[in-house]
């Protein structure tokens, strides 16, 4: 894999499983220029991996955080005049990693604080161990977070949390966000690797071409009509209907046994 300055990569082709590590743990992995476009060109290197492959190689991507503080502190205050706060100055990473093909995981141990926690919400799915801290401080520097996740969070849990978090720029346990569904689950921190783990091994079993509709559906269903929302659905249906998967789906259920999905 690729040196990088800010993050770093791993691969598991077996399970066609990427990582990427926010790799600057003495700044609580805050986000400046350099690794959100190390970010980018990471996962963008993990995806070149399907160019080679019969089908799909590229299952599921983690994003975590390395040291054991934080996930992510947000952006670099430090880099507020290259305009970086939230994003603002660059909303390519966020919208990339939410139009990613495969489903993005959120690995969250620590801090995850403002552009962090928005980097996070735009990924599929977030998990959190139970000493991690939830927080948007835009407001106590007289900013707004500027990557949507007041738009976000309303969306998820309502405008009630959304202002709660955004306005007070306090620090919440991850048990108030998934209570409120704003992540996915919490786990206590001795058991959170595994539990991560575990649902990341599951989900990259799963149909490939089918995550990759299903991703795109349910942001249709957060940015479009209905009706609109639903036609997409009913093509993708039918795209998937003459898919191998779809094959080796139905032959694994009539033998009674695990599919293996190859993602054509
Ligand atoms: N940008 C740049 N550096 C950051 C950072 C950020 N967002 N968050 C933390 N750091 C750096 C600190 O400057 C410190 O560096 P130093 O050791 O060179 O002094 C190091 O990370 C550790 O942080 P520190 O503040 O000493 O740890 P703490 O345990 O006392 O507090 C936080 C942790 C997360 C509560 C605190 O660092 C914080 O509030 N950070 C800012 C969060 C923020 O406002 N983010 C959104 C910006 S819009």
């Amino acid at each position: 894999m690729g040196d990088y300055e800010t993050v770093q990569v791993d691969w598991d082709g077996d399970r066609g499983v990427g990582t990427v590590t926010l790799d600057r743990p003495d700044a609580l992995n805050a986000l400046n220029d350099q690794i959100r476009t190390d970010v980018l060109a990471a996962m963008q290197e993990l995806e070149a991996h399907n160019e080679d492959a019969d089908g799909v190689a590229l299952r599921v991507v983690v994003i975590e955080g390395a040291g054991n503080r934080a996930f992510s502190a947000g952006a670099d205050i430090g880099g507020f005049s290259d305009e970086s706060a939230g994003g603002s100055s660059d909303p390519g990473l966020y919208q990339f990693v939410r139009e990613f093909p495969a489903p993005v995981v959120a690995k969250i141990d620590g801090y995850c604080l403002g552009g962090g926690f928005e980097l996070s919400l735009a990924c599929d799915f977030r998990f959190a161990s139970e000493s991690s801290r939830f927080g948007l401080p835009e407001v106590d520097l007289g900013l707004l977070p500027g990557a949507g996740a007041v738009q976000y969070i309303t969306k998820l849990a309502g405008p009630g949390l959304a202002k709660e978090i955004a306005m007070t720029g306090e620090h919440f346990p991850p048990e108030r966000m998934s209570d409120a569904e704003v992540i996915h689950d919490v786990y206590p921190d001795h058991e959170f690797d595994d539990a991560v783990e575990e649902f990341v091994t599951d989900l990259a079993g799963q149909a490939p071409l089918s995550l990759q509709a299903l991703k795109e559906s349910a942001e249709m269903a957060t940015q479009t009509g209905l009706r609109e929302g639903i036609a997409h659905d009913r093509t993708m249906f039918e795209t998937l209907l003459s898919t191998e998967d779809f094959e080796e789906g139905a032959a694994a259920f009539n033998e009674d046994r695990e599919p293996e999905f190859q993602g054509k």
